[in-house]
């Protein structure tokens, strides 16, 4: 089956395209992509005044199954990330049970192919039961598909286990991806601790609750020559031990999640249960220092941090509701409004994050155009104007508190190997 997709702006950082182009997609894989291919067999898609992209990657998507389907499954949270431009996804293992043994990852893999509209790459966990007491038999886990171990949704306290996953993982290249929070100064905290935590009476979670653990996760990183990769880095101080330690040749990388880059903690004034998350949303100087680091390379990519959750775990008391925030329909098209049209970072800067940047830091053969890879693209309108609508949401999770926001640029179609999985937010 041939698909050519002509006149589109493709950029595609990692091969240092940006041009008007067609890509020619043959049998799932790209055939070419080249100026004006004239071959007019197959399906053509007319791509003028859009940007073609390698298809997009989320590394950090909680799509809940096994165990709480009623938050989110495998084929909404596929579906929600195929309306969301992305055609790769890395599922978090705090499920029920969580991603501790081969049987676990091999059943999420299996349900993906069954029920999935999109690439599910499943990440399994540092520690037996998420316990934090026994690393995982991760050479089970990694024969049996996972990309990564993470402990995420909560710590590793014990550094001594966080020093010998890191020993263990390295056998096999696999990346440990750190929740960074020392409970002992997040517990109970409610959001950021600062002015607006004291104005709203909501007990808050200091930096120094991640950047203490960044900064122990960095020196584990560097005596035992691993690669540790931050989750959802949240302050100033994290960019600042991380750039410094990328200076000095730590193998660590990070990810930034768009509410970080975009909401501060003014929101939570309304005490709209869907603005807390875990790192909280933080003060404008934070998220200046974010958007500093997404541009001199010390933010490796950005990602969700999809967090679904049923209605009943936010229709109450700020301080009873859960923590996370449902990112996958929402992610592209608020990078694209608030940064890309605002001058803040150029198409290229934009697609490196969702593309090339996760695909390096997960060791991945995904995230460019290049000839002979799975065809995977990412069509995006700068132009489509869209209000967002929770209850439009493919995902079963509605709570975003960016509910009602107009925004400028949207996903307008997702290819994945070949098939044209969702087109204008809907499923196709
Ligand atoms: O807000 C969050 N929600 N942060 C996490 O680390 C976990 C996540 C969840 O699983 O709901």
């Amino acid at each position: 089956m041939k698909l050519v997709i002509k006149g589109g702006r493709v950029v595609d950082p990692a091969n240092d395209i940006d041009a008007v182009m067609d890509v020619m997609i043959e049998d799932g894989l790209i055939k070419a992509v080249e100026v004006n291919i004239l071959d007019r067999e197959g399906t053509i898609i007319d791509a003028a005044g859009k940007i073609v992209c390698p298809g997009f990657i989320d590394m950090h998507v909680h799509l809940r199954e096994p165990g709480f389907e009623y938050k989110e499954d495998i084929a909404s949270g596929t579906r929600a990330a195929a309306a969301g431009g992305f055609t790769t996804v890395c599922c978090m293992p705090n499920t029920d049970p969580v991603i501790d043994t081969a049987a676990v990852a091999s059943f999420v893999r299996e349900r993906a192919v069954r029920s999935g509209v999109v690439n599910v790459l499943p990440i399994g966990c540092i520690s037996k039961r998420q316990a934090g007491q026994e690393i995982t038999e991760m050479a089970d886990l990694v024969a049996a598909g996972c990309v990564a171990v993470t402990d995420d949704g909560r710590p590793v306290s014990d550094a001594a286990l966080m020093r010998n996953a890191l020993e263990y993982a390295k056998m096999f290249d696999l990346p440990v991806l750190s929740h960074c929070e020392d409970l002992s100064l997040s517990r109970d905290g409610q959001m950021h601790e600062g002015y607006h935590s004291l104005l709203y009476g909501l007990k808050g979670i200091p930096t120094a609750a991640e950047e203490i653990m960044v900064a122990r996760d960095i020196i584990l990183a560097e005596l035992t020559k691993s690669h540790v990769h931050i989750c959802h880095a949240s302050t100033r101080g994290s960019m600042n031990l991380i750039r410094a330690a990328k200076l000095r040749g730590v193998n660590v990388t990070c990810e930034v999640t768009p509410h970080h880059l975009i909401l501060t903690d003014e929101i939570v004034g309304d005490y709209d249960t869907d603005t807390k998350v875990n790192p909280p949303l933080r003060s404008a100087e934070h998220l200046e220092a974010l958007r500093e680091a997404l541009l001199d390379g010390t933010v490796n990519c950005i990602a969700t941090d999809h967090a679904p959750h049923h209605p009943e775990s936010k229709d109450c008391e700020y301080d009873l509701a859960a923590y996370g925030i449902s990112g996958l329909e929402t992610a592209v098209a608020l990078i694209m409004d608030s940064l890309v049209d605002k001058g803040i970072l150029d198409w290229s800067e934009m697609v490196e994050l969702f593309t090339i940047g996760p695909a390096e830091v997960l060791g991945i053969d995904k995230g460019t155009l290049d000839i002979g890879a799975d065809a995977d693209i990412t069509i995006l309108d700068p132009l489509a104007i869209k209000t967002v609508d929770p209850a439009l949401f493919h995902s079963k999770g509605k709570n975003t508190p960016f509910k009602g926001r107009t925004l400028k640029g949207w996903p307008w179609m997702t290819i994945v190997k070949g098939n044209v999985v969702a087109q204008g937010g809907s499923l196709v």
